[in-house]
This record gives C-alpha cells, structure tokens and sequence, in this order.
C-alpha cells in the first residue's frame, strides 16, 4: 500500500504481490520480479481483499492537510467496516493500517513502517481497539535512529499479526545495527505511559498559535526598528530552550537577561485588539503577502485578529530531552506561544507548589520518545498529572 517504485517486492518469497500506488509518476524498478505488478489507484478504492499479508511505508499526512471531504467519508467506511469510531483528528497512516487489517486475511499479517507513536496517541485509540477487540497479536520495532531525513518522529516496523490471538502488545528498540531489546513498557523505559485527562482545577493549554510567529513575535530589535512602542507589544515566550533548567521563576531581570537581551522572540504585538495604534498598523501594512500566507490568517475576516489567551501562571516547554520539562513560575505576565504550554488555575493556587511538583516527576520514563533526543509531553498528559496535584500537597505536607 503506496508501493513507491516497489522496493518492497524485491527480495522476498511469495507467489505473487500486488502494489498498489496512486502516484503514476513513480515508475517501477527495472528488477522487479515477473510475480510482482503495481496498480496505479487509490489504495482504498482497490476492491480485493484476502491478502496473507498487506505490508507498506503509508505516507504520513496530518489531518489539517486532508481533504475534509474525503477524509470523512474513508473514515466514515472504515468505521462502518471495523465497528469503531475513528478519531477524524488521526494521521492517514493510521486509516492505511485500518485498511491493512481488513484487506488482509482472517490468519494474515500486517507490517508497517510508521511513526512509533501510533501505539499511544489518543488519535489512534480506535486502530488500537480494534486490533485489541480482535485479540490479535502487535510486535512494534522502534528505530532509535533517526531513520528519514527531517521527519521529526520516530519511526517504527510495527507488525501485527492476526494468527497469534494473544492480545498481546510487545515493544523492541532496534539499534542501526540491527541490535534488539525488548522493552516491557512502550514507553521503552521503565515506568508506565502517563495517561491522558481533561481539564480539571488546574490545568493545561497550548500555546498560542497567534499565526505565524516570524509576523506576531518580534524581539527586542525588531520592534525597535519597526517602530513599535512597549504598549504595542505584550511580553510572550515563544521557547525556553536557552534557560537553565533551574531558573524557577520568570521574573522581570531574568525576562530581559535570558529573552529580551538575548534577542528571542519575546514581544507579541496587540494585534488582537480592536484598537490599533498607527504605528502598529503602519507595521502591520508593511507584512509582506506572502508572510501572511498562512491557514491561520486566510481563515479570518481580518488577517492579524488572533484571539488572546489569558496569561498562564506556570510556562512549560513540551519538548524536552531529559528527565521532565523546564517549568518556570510566569512572574512578567507572558503569554506562552507556540511548543510553550501554559498552566492556568481557576482558584488562587501557589504556582511555586505546582512547579516544585511538575519537577519532581521523571517524565522521561513516562512518555514515548519523539524523536531521539527530543522527548515530549501532551496537553492531556499534563492535565492528568495536574489533576493528582492537590493529592501530591496533602501527602507532601
Ligand atoms: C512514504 S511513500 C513510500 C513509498 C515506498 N513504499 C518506498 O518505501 O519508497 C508513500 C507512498 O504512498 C503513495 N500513496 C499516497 N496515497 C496513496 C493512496 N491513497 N493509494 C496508494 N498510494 C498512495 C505515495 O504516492 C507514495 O509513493
């Protein structure tokens, strides 16, 4: 399924394989065997089905970058088919394996290259479900290699096989020299995957998405040159990567030592509001087209007008690489932007308590790698462990 040229055809034993590849352009290799033919359709409208195996490297799309039209109705009919509800926010590989399993014999096998975290994103709750309902026995191979080029996930050959009905999930790291370790947890570390929550007392949000960050967030010398006054702009973190792991609090000197002095985005302009000084929009009219470009602002009636988040009481960088994220009280006001979350309360709580509690959890052993230095924790799983805060201050007290 989106066979390519048909690399995969080359080199195994079977009677006969079928590829089946959308793209005519993708010509196939001169080498492939006479048993082996590639069909130039649309996987999901190739009608046989009864594979003893559907193996493939699906191409790996997010859902905004869908056709909302089509996405809906293969989502529609692959839930039909399996019985589940698919989540329309999943990534097409994931309706590729649906596809897989059910173009593929009762007793078949499936093998795919994808992203690793399939077998722990919500989004893919139903494909797990489904293959768990059915009992049907998962092997996952992370790669802990970077194994594309600029692909920021990790990949994986993740195997399922439908004779073995165990319902067993088993997870293997795979060195680039072919090395294998089994890992109890899918985390690949020792502790268990942190679960997903909704907002409770206190809580997680993503970072502001205010556009594009190159138009909305300046630094220091970009909005001095460009004109703009301090009551133009609000203070905003659009990344903690340059701060030490143990700075706690955001105050005013560390703002202007570590964001403003160090030329970092730190400035969102008012563009939000619905008054504009004329130096802004004198700014604002200079933006390039093509800067503005972007989904976010063709989408709205006006192209500057985000909408402003409330100031977060804690920042946090989602990313990070070891042991758990860089927490900072919010003590200048900023508003988080971008891979920076922030953690909002709706009682007056001491966000000093909530940072020393964030800090103390080992969330390295509790998240599935991203890529391979980069770990990086949900906005649910933030919430699931903000929601047992206040059970951490009755036994800490
Ligand atoms: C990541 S590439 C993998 C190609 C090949 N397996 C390889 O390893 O080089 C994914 C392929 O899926 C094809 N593709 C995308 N959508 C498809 C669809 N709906 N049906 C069939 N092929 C599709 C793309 O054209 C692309 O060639």
């Amino acid at each position: 399924m989106g066979a390519g040229d048909g690399r995969f055809a080359l080199g195994g034993r079977y009677a006969s394989y079928e590829g089946l590849e959308i793209d005519k352009g993708r010509r196939p290799l001169a080498e492939l065997p006479s048993n082996a033919a590639i069909h130039y359709k649309c996987a999901f409208v190739h009608d046989d089905n009864g594979y003893a195996a559907c193996i493939g490297n699906p191409p790996y799309v997010r859902h905004h970058d869908l056709n909302k039209t089509w996405r809906d109705l293969i989502a529609k009919r692959l839930g039909d088919e399996t019985g589940q509800q698919l989540n329309r926010k999943c990534n097409l590989y994931v309706y590729f394996l649906f596809l897989a399993l059910l173009k593929s014999r009762s007793d078949g096998l499936v093998s795919a290259l994808v992203p690793y975290e399939w077998v722990s994103r919500p989004s893919a709750s139903s494909l797990r479900a489904f293959i768990d309902a059915n009992k049907w026995h998962v092997d996952t191979y992370r790669f802990t290699e970077p194994v594309f080029d600029g692909v920021l996930t990790t990949a994986s050959i993740s195997v399922i096989d439908k004779r073995k009905r165990d319902g067993q999930w088993c997870y293997f790291q795979l060195a680039a020299n072919g090395d294998l370790a089994e890992c109890g947890q899918v985390t690949g570390a020792s502790g268990k995957i942190l679960p997903y929550d909704d907002r409770g007392r206190l809580w997680a949000m993503r970072g502001m998405s205010p556009g594009t960050q190159k138009v909305f967030t300046l630094t220091e010398g970009q909005r001095v040159h460009a004109g703009l006054k301090h009551e133009d702009v609000l203070p905003c973190v659009t990344s903690l990567r340059e701060v030490p792991p143990d700075l706690s609090h955001l105050t005013h000197t560390a703002f202007r030592k570590r964001f403003i002095d160090a030329g970092k985005r730190c400035w969102l302009i008012k563009s939000h509001s619905d008054t504009i000084s004329e130096r802004l929009q004198a700014y604002l009219d200079h933006v390039p087209k093509k800067q503005r470009n972007t989904t976010t602002c063709t989408l709205r009636d006006l192209w500057y007008r985000f909408s402003l988040a409330d100031v977060p009481g804690l920042l946090i960088s989602t990313g990070f690489t070891s042991f758990g994220p860089k927490v900072l009280v919010n003590s200048v006001g900023a508003h988080a932007v971008g891979s920076v979350c922030g953690v909002h309360s709706d009682s007056n709580i001491g966000f000093s308590r909530v940072r020393e509690y964030l800090t103390r959890i080992d969330f390295e052993k509790r998240v599935v790698p991203h890529a391979k230095q980069l770990k990086k924790v949900e906005i649910r799983q933030l919430n699931a462990v903000l929601n047992s805060f206040s059970q951490w201050e009755v036994r800490d007290a």
